[in-house]
């Protein structure tokens, strides 16, 4: 029997989301281990990982190369994706913002730089703002206080980037997490072995909620 393939994302979200996939009973240690390896696999060859750039999860789940992946809510509001989203993981929590240099007052028309484009587009022009908006890579915060653009979309998590930069929050558009997604088709063909994979990290993510989970 081949093994079911979850694509993940590199990077740091990995400390919080091995836990999780272990108490869902998914042997995930492999994820851990320091090394080049960009395929793993659980000890008894049922589970095998790929370990991507966050953005290039949905697309490897889309295309059928992995069965589930793990995806922030901001990639998936950011692109469209066809894809089957049965958890909110409640992993990688953080919220979207519009942010701008602390006391700054904003132009009618802001120029506003960010990673997500689509969001920030949706957002301004829902309440009637004509934005310019400037897409940039990364290190977003650096584009006001260089005058490239008056205001940021962007994450924030503990708010230190911010703050650090000379920046403060101004509007909260969204709250975002990571997302068990599934590809539509391979959700269908292999039900009888992802259906307890989902059930089993839906009650590993409502034990992490309740109190008496310790
Ligand atoms: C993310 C995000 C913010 C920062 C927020 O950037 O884009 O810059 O983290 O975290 P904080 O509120 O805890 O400071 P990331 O580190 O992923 O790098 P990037 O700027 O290159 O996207």
């Amino acid at each position: 029997m081949r093994p079911l393939t979850l694509a993940v994302p590199k990077g740091r979200i990995l400390k919080v989301l091995v836990p999780l996939l272990e108490r869902a009973n998914l042997s995930a240690e492999c994820l851990l281990l320091d090394d080049r390896r960009l395929v793993r696999e659980s000890p008894d060859g049922s589970i095998r990982y790929l370990l991507l750039k966050p953005d290039d999860v949905p697309t490897y789940v889309e295309y059928g190369s992995a069965d589930l992946g793990v995806v922030g809510r901001d990639t998936l509001l950011e692109r469209n994706y066809e894809l089957y989203q049965p958890v909110d993981l409640r992993v990688g929590l953080c919220r979207m913002v519009v942010a701008a240099p602390s006391g700054a007052s904003v132009p009618a028309v802001p120029r506003v730089a960010t990673k997500y484009p689509r969001i920030a587009q949706k957002y301004f022009a829902a309440r009637g703002v004509q934005a310019e908006v400037i897409f940039v890579q990364g290190s977003v915060e650096l584009a006001p206080v260089t005058g490239l653009s008056d205001l940021i979309v962007d994450l924030v998590e503990t708010g230190s980037t911010l703050r650090e930069n000379g920046l403060e929050q101004r509007e909260v558009i969204c709250s975002i997490s990571s997302l068990l997604v599934a590809n539509r088709a391979l959700f269908k063909l292999h039900h009888d072995r992802i259906a307890p994979i989902v059930s089993g990290l839906r009650s590993a993510v409502e034990a992490t909620l309740s109190p008496t989970a310790q």
